[in-house]
């Protein structure tokens, strides 16, 4: 294909194989570059560089300009969720299909964003279509259960461990059942969040989710900061806040509130903050604290959930939760969330201590297309194709840093994966805070230009491989990258 980037742009030798990296998605290359580094780029050419592929980003996108400015009359801020506000301006979508994605201008990207990481299952996959179709022929809703509830639940089960389940909408509605549920087991009011954790938009956890620095508060003591006006200073006090990979922040939370802690609610893999992993031994040892101390652990797996492989981040990190909540991948593309727990935790579901509900929890709909999902996408052959895409990835853009002296490195889980533009390895928000937004956003751009949709944000997301990638798409992602390099390295 061609676009504006690539008429001026000479081939690329890329994507040579190196036999190096983990399959853990841990590159075995070293990660600090610095010494390698003689230039950093001015601000003021950075800039130059943001402003000349904003301009091309513009001038390939006329239609959607008009409909923005024409959205903005009755649909507020122009867009169906804030976060679909990017700069310089929203991308309006016409179709998906396979691993591409078409804008409303008819240029073709290759779909790295997923739908904010929703479409493992790519778009317009045979199996969902046909699960859709045949279960709108039958009726769309009915609030009582269907066969497909059963086998959806039960394959829920077997690949993440824990015995019970129950559906909702959305990650939002998933989470909040879950910090009920630790309170309602529990009889306890705090909860436990990590700093730079998102998890949703209610009260409770709209808290410290990517606070300034000036409202972070001190390093070895986080403030609980609202992370959006409209939540009561009386809710955000509940949640307290700790820093990932630090067990002590949670120790000594948990003898500061002796019996008051409900439980803690986190990512077993940080997934709002680029890819943050765990430390080994970290996800059990919360698990050991918080149970010594009578409270509860939920995995929000919501983006890790089917991405990081087929029993999520539980399975890979070999800790199992007391809860475990999940959605994005899970529908193939149609609304649903479930929530999974231990008999001890799911009992106060059956018994009605609390009640779990929702008009269109298990709606028919979305349990055809999990059940499609779970049973005819998400397969064993599915993940290992991604594996492959997964090692490609990252290898070809490791080549190209090596090759450029970027400062960066490739950070990947499963079908997860981001570029990190920092010598140092990122362990928590903090640290994540220091990486300069400038780069990511630069490099967003260029892959835009170049054909290849990644998530906006900056260096908060992932790109998301789907089941319907293949190594041509993985190609034009590792040349984009190649072309961003030599433009910041002045090459
Ligand atoms: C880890 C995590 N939990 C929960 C949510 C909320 O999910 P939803 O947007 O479906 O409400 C998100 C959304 O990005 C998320 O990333």
């Amino acid at each position: 294909m061609v676009t504006d980037q690539h008429a001026d742009q000479h081939a690329d030798q890329h994507a040579a194989q190196h036999a190096d990296q983990h399959s853990d998605g841990h590159s075995t290359k070293p990660k600090h570059r610095a010494e390698r580094i003689g230039r950093a780029l001015p601000d003021a050419k950075l800039a130059e560089i943001i402003a000349a592929q904003e301009a091309i980003f513009v001038r390939r996108q006329p239609q959607s300009k008009r409909l923005a400015e024409q959205a903005r009359r009755y649909l507020t801020g122009g867009v169906t969720s804030s976060w679909q506000i990017t700069a310089p301006q929203p991308v309006w979508l016409s179709h998906g299909r396979g691993s591409k994605v078409y804008d409303v201008d008819a240029n073709e990207y290759v779909d790295l964003h997923g739908g904010y990481g929703a479409m493992l299952a790519g778009h317009a996959h045979p199996a969902i279509q046909h699960a859709i179709t045949a279960q709108a022929t039958r009726g769309t809703h009915f609030a009582q259960p269907t066969p497909d509830a059963v086998v959806v639940a039960e394959e829920l089960a077997r690949r993440f461990g824990l015995p019970r389940w129950r559906f909702a909408n959305s990650g939002t509605e998933a989470t909040m059942d879950a910090v009920h549920l630790m309170r309602s087991i529990t009889g306890r009011d705090l909860i436990i969040k990590i700093e730079g954790c998102y998890h949703g938009h209610h009260d409770s956890v709209q808290v410290s989710v990517m606070p300034d620095p000036d409202d972070a508060g001190p390093e070895h003591k986080p403030n609980s900061a609202p992370s959006s006006t409209g939540i009561p200073r009386a809710i955000t006090d509940l949640t307290l806040i700790a820093t990932f990979n630090d067990l002590d922040s949670v120790a000594r939370l948990l003898d500061e509130h002796k019996d008051q802690i409900a439980g803690m609610i986190l990512e077993p893999i940080m997934m709002n903050a680029g890819i943050i992993k765990p430390q080994p031994g970290y996800l059990a040892g919360l698990k050991s604290l918080l149970h010594e101390h009578g409270a509860l652990l939920t995995f929000d797996e919501v983006k890790t959930g089917l991405t990081v492989g087929p029993g999520g981040a539980t399975v890979q990190q070999q800790v199992q939760p007391d809860l475990i909540t999940l959605a994005k991948s899970l529908g193939g593309g149609v609304s649903a969330a479930a929530i999974g727990g231990t008999e001890a935790v799911m009992e106060h579901v059956a018994s009605g201590h609390y009640e779990m509900v929702g008009t269109f929890n298990g709606n028919p709909l979305a349990m055809a297309a999990t059940r499609a999902m779970l049973t005819e996408v998400a397969t064993p052959a599915a993940y290992e194709n991604i594996e492959k895409l997964r090692r490609r990835a990252a290898e070809g853009i490791e080549q190209a840093i090596e090759e450029t002296g970027l400062t960066a490195h490739v950070v990947t889980a499963g079908a997860k994966g981001c570029v990190v533009f920092s010598a140092e390895p990122v362990t928590d928000y903090r640290r994540f805070l220091g990486v300069d937004d400038r780069y990511s956003h630069a490099h967003w751009l260029y892959q835009h230009n170049g054909g290849v949709f990644l998530p906006p944000w900056g260096k908060t997301e992932q790109w998301l491989i789907s089941v319907q990638h293949d190594q041509a798409d993985i190609d034009r992602l590792i040349e984009n990258f190649g072309t961003f390099a030599r433009a910041v390295q002045g090459g």
